[in-house]
């Protein structure tokens, strides 16, 4: 990353199991500084996530991160969360230690915006939930895309079903308005949709060896995966589950696991009832009309690799 050995990262996130992954997959490499946690609201309310982020950063030892609370709510819509999905807490109903710090007075968007201001061109944004939060930053420094080194946003289903809706995934369809800001903001953006994440599963083979693996993290990463993966075998058939955000955060840290990716400008459908929320990529083979800078869309990764780095950033 930009020549220097470790990577500065700000996590935007909901946890969430998958948000938990990430998190510990980014923990576990030394390369990897976590420069600061924005919670926001999504798969459960923000102060719930931001409870947890503290918690699993406690968990998988960087208890020093600062942890900011973001949006409670979407610009224009009323929030909807996932407790079917994550849980009534937001982790698959596993306990952890009450964590033996508070977040810091700064809300998510101000702390991402002095970080990118202190970092320029250093800091690599990792986006995992809905997008209030990095669109609020945007607002508040318009700057901010040529400030980020890059961003990864896991969200958006682009030429694959959605999850919440015919079209809709979940990040984006909880905030359209926030994600048509970001997608048009300029980023050197790298967008891990359901395209990728719903083929790069957590299979039976991969769960059954990580709940062999002793010590807290491996155990209690097992027992949020073990809920995630009963709301997913309905639909897949089998106890597997979908890797959504640690394969956001592997993209970020690793881009040599991506072996395919198309490059489209995206807008983000903000009408309609059955359209809303869904990411719409200009892949005329005319050249597009559209001056929005491209976002690169991972089609395809190196999943045998992926499960691996996972399974050692848990051990
Ligand atoms: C995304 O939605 C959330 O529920 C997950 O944490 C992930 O970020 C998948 O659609
Ligand atoms: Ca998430």
């Amino acid at each position: 990353s930009g020549g220097s050995l470790t990577m500065r990262v700000f996590v935007d996130c909901d946890p969430g199991i998958d948000d938990a992954v990430a998190l510990a997959y980014l923990a576990a490499r030394p390369d990897v500084e976590i420069a600061g946690v924005g919670a926001v609201f999504g798969n459960n309310a923000v102060e719930v996530t931001a409870d947890n982020a503290l918690r699993l950063l406690e968990l998988y030892g960087r208890p020093d991160v600062p942890v900011a609370v973001g949006c409670a709510r979407p610009l224009v819509q009323e929030p909807r969360l996932a407790p079917h999905v994550h849980g009534t807490n937001g982790l698959g109903e596993v306990e952890l230690p009450e964590p033996a710090r508070k977040p810091v007075a700064e809300s998510a968007p101000e702390l991402l915006v002095r970080l990118a201001r202190e970092n320029p061109g250093e800091l690599d944004v990792l986006a995992v939930g809905p997008l209030t939060n990095l669109a609020v930053a945007v607002g508040m420094e318009p700057k901010l895309p040529q400030l980020v080194r890059k961003l990864v946003v896991m969200g958006g289903a682009v030429s694959t079903p959605g999850n919440v809706g015919p079209h809709g995934e979940a990040n984006i369809v909880n905030d359209p308005e926030a994600a048509e800001t970001v997608f048009g903001a300029g980023f050197d953006l790298d967008l891990v949709a359901l395209d990728v994440t719903m083929g790069t599963v957590a299979t039976p083979e991969w769960l059954a060896e990580l709940a062999l693996v002793p010590g807290d993290k491996a155990q209690h990463t097992t027992g949020f995966l073990d809920f995630y993966a009963d709301f997913y075998s309905r639909i897949y058939g089998v106890r597997q589950c979908a890797m959504h955000d640690p394969l956001a955060a592997a993209v970020l840290v690793d881009p040599r696991l991506v072996t395919g990716s198309f490059e489209a400008p995206i807008r983000v459908e903000t009408a309609g009832t059955l359209t809303r929320g869904m990411t719409v990529a200009d892949r005329r083979p005319v050249p597009s009309t559209d001056e929005r800078r491209p976002v690169r869309v991972v089609t395809s990764v190196a999943d045998a690799e992926f499960l691996r780095l996972m399974l050692d950033a848990l051990r």
